[in-house]
């Protein structure tokens, strides 16, 4: 289904090539006012052609929304969002009916959908079903914002070069809003050069790489979230899967705890002006899938673009013969960052639904 969340719930539709794509957004809270200047600058963070390191295809990601919301302000009612797709080139796509590309979703869409699938662009597939996600998760962020809680991103990888570490005992509100401005966001900023060098390098091979995003959640209460399969992790990681190229989701030290003893990796507690905190934060703001009231730290990542344009081994399922692919077309060599927007926006649908 297209559809997730209970409480704030979200119900994407559309095709990268269709008429238009959008969003339904049920449950938000009435009367919070629109910050429409928040929404573009978050959805121009994950719009094409907007960063040297993206793909050349400019559409507007202009939201209309048509529902919810009276003279800026939430009414309460469901919140419908369309974008319209302005800029397609089906051409591009014409071999890929039969002959699937590696990496994507052309073949299992096939087969699930007995061939009736959009396949132009990727379809419901595609990567561009992000940008109503981005306007919900945009939405939900300013719910959050009242409740003072903050979210914000960077890019901790592009293949083998990194970025450095959010500290994730203190985050500060300073570094927040600088990443929240950025569509190339980097705590260290130094290594902004290296990451686009490979990223060019990718795209003069005809091949793309990937990256893993970091992500965090600061002001959180402790007590939220539940046991077992509606714990925070769980919700988390069931909407990050959403994201199309999301391979991989860690909280905390992640994988890295199992290298650890119980006494480097427990999170000793202690009280600071009347609060509890932890001195160290390697579960990452959840014990029992329940906050504990330290930033959530998360981590997703991002596999290399499929759809490169060097000449790759595929199928033709109408001859049933093996064959070749050669993909056109407009794609990003590394999407990780674009879709740093979209881990934040899926993280804060997550959170509004725990409230
Ligand atoms: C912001 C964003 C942009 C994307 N753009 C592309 C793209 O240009 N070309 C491509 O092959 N995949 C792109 N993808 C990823 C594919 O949509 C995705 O790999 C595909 O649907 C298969 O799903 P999976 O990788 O999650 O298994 C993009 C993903 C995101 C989040």
């Amino acid at each position: 289904m297209s559809s997730w969340g209970n409480r704030v719930k979200i119900s994407i539709f559309g095709e990268s090539h269709g008429a238009a794509i959008g969003v339904v957004i049920d449950g938000v809270e009435p009367g919070l006012e629109l910050d429409m200047d928040d929404i573009y600058l978050n959805m121009g963070r994950r719009a094409p052609g907007k960063d040297p390191a993206a793909t050349p295809r400019r559409e507007a990601d202009k939201p209309n929304i048509l529902s919810g919301v009276l003279n800026g302000v939430t009414t309460g009612a469901p919140i419908c969002c369309m974008i319209e797709n302005t800029n397609t080139r089906s051409q591009d796509y014409g071999n890929l009916m039969t002959k699937p590309r590696p990496g994507h979703a052309d073949y299992t869409g096939y087969i699930r959908y007995h061939g009736f699938n959009d396949i132009r662009g990727g379809g419901h597939f595609s990567g561009r079903l992000t940008a109503p996600l981005v306007f919900a998760g945009t939405i939900c962020r300013q719910q959050l914002k009242k409740r003072g809680v903050a979210i914000a991103s960077h890019i901790s990888s592009v293949g083998e070069i990194y970025d450095a570490p959010f500290n994730p005992v203190k985050i500060d509100d300073e570094l927040i809003q600088r990443l929240n401005q950025k569509s190339f966001p980097l705590i260290n900023e130094g290594v902004e050069s290296e990451m686009r060098a490979l990223i060019e390098d990718a795209r003069m091979n005809r091949d793309s790489v990937g990256g893993i995003i970091e992500c965090c959640a600061t002001g959180l209460e402790p007590g939220l979230g539940n046991p077992m399969f509606e714990g925070v992790e769980s919700l988390v990681s069931s909407i990050m899967f959403g994201v199309p190229a999301v391979k991989g989701v860690e909280f905390g030290t992640g994988f890295n705890i199992t290298k650890m003893r119980g006494s480097q990796s427990n999170d000793p507690y202690r009280y600071e002006n009347g609060k509890v905190i932890t001195s160290s934060n390697n579960n990452g703001g959840i014990l029992g899938g329940i906050t504990t009231g330290m930033p959530i730290i998360m981590r997703a990542a991002i596999k290399p673009t499929a759809s490169i344009s060097q000449v790759q081994n595929t199928v033709d399922l109408s001859t049933k013969e093996n064959t070749t692919l050669e993909v056109h077309g407009r794609h990003d060599p590394c999407i990780v960052s674009r879709a740093s927007v979209v881990i934040e926006s899926a993280l804060a649908i997550a959170l509004v639904n725990l409230y």
